[in-house]
């Protein structure tokens, strides 16, 4: 008798990346799928209708913005809408001219090349986007010295989307070659509720509107933080209450696992820790504040400060960056004033 074929295990990437399904099975595939962003989404809906109407490719489009807004999201949902295709690369992965040849000439007409982290291509690579962008060819050198001479390919009508971070890295002739530059902002509580919502009925867990907002409230203005954070409610609320999450429940599911009440993260503390209590609440510039918390100046700038300045923890100043009384109270700690000294009555 034959030996039962066993199942190979699966891959050990598949251990790794516990978000890559979970992340996927919620990503909202159309526009009506998508909550807030309202702006961003009319300006987008608008763009795919008109190119349809004119049976066009769509123009090329810059999402930038903090991480875990719904850039790659809405890359997708684009490709949806207008029937094309996506091809994914990210700006480290494309090291050459030859990485980026291969990638344009293997699309067909519409398609979206989609190329996360933009900002993080190299300079020489990203030059030769220019011409494709803007007239659909791509001029290749060919052969060294006295020989080389270059060779021009004519490429479909395509469209590039870009996903970025850090929009202040971005080259300006390479910005400049984007139609549409949509920047994605953090969402507010009560949509952030309702993407936990549509998610919990994915999930098939039970959830009302205060677990909804509980959930929210802590998720640090990010659609991807509330995905996760709902995963673990969800496997409280499994074992331990019946399958539904009520705001007692989300409440005591994060509180086991420490995640902050106001969704502020690792990096969010340091950076209040040390505005507040290295430098007395400052003024304090952000290259100082950079070098003690050991980030990059301009990743704080782009996506760290924008949410502590929204809600409220920080203000920028010309003689840059102060703690306001939100900020010491998060930490635990007195209001101080710029001298250092307990204030009464704030
Ligand atoms: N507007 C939204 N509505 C519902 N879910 C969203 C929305 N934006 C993002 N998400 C969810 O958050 C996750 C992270 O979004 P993603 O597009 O990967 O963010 P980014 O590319 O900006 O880092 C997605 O898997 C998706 O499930
Ligand atoms: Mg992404």
């Amino acid at each position: 008798m034959p030996k039962p074929v066993q199942a190979p295990p699966p891959p050990a990437e598949a251990f790794n990346k516990p978000n890559a399904s979970f992340d996927n099975r919620l990503r909202p595939v159309r526009f009506a799928d998508f909550t807030g962003q309202e702006k961003v989404r009319e300006r987008l809906l608008l763009s795919v209708k008109a190119a349809r109407q004119r049976g066009e490719p769509l123009d090329h489009i810059l999402l930038s913005g903090p991480p875990g807004l719904g850039k790659t999201t809405l890359c997708y949902i684009l490709a949806e809408e207008m029937g094309v295709k996506v091809h994914a690369t990210s700006g480290p992965v494309v090291e050459k001219p030859s990485d980026l040849a291969g990638m344009l000439t293997s699309l067909d007409r519409g398609d979206i090349l989609f190329i996360d982290e933009i900002h993080r291509m190299q300079k020489a690579v990203e030059e030769y986007l220019y011409s494709a962008m803007e007239d659909y060819v791509l001029d290749i050198m060919i052969d060294q010295g006295p020989n080389a001479r270059s060779i021009r390919l004519e490429l479909p009508r395509f469209t590039l989307v870009g996903a970025t971070t850090r929009q202040g890295l971005l080259s300006s002739p390479l910005r400049s070659r984007f139609t549409i530059n949509a920047r994605l902002d953090y969402y507010r509580p009560e949509e952030l509720a309702q993407i936990v919502t549509r998610s919990a009925r994915l999930l098939e867990v039970g959830i009302d509107n205060g677990g909804a907002m509980e959930i929210a409230r802590r998720s640090r203005g990010t659609a991807r933080i509330a995905n996760n954070l709902l995963r673990r409610v969800r496997d409280y609320a499994q074992v331990l209450a019946g399958n539904h999450v009520s705001a007692e429940v989300a409440d005591k599911a994060l509180g086991m696992e420490g995640i902050d009440r106001a969704g502020l993260d690792e990096m969010d503390k340091r950076i209040l820790s040390c505005i507040c209590e290295t430098f007395g609440g400052g003024p304090v510039g952000i290259g100082t504040v950079a070098v003690s918390v050991g980030e990059d100046p301009g990743t704080i700038e782009e996506v760290y400060e924008p949410y502590l300045i929204q809600e409220g923890y920080i203000a920028r100043t010309p003689r840059g960056r102060e703690a306001t009384p939100l900020a010491f109270r998060s930490l635990g700690l007195d209001v101080q004033t710029r001298a250092g000294q307990p204030t009464l009555g704030i």
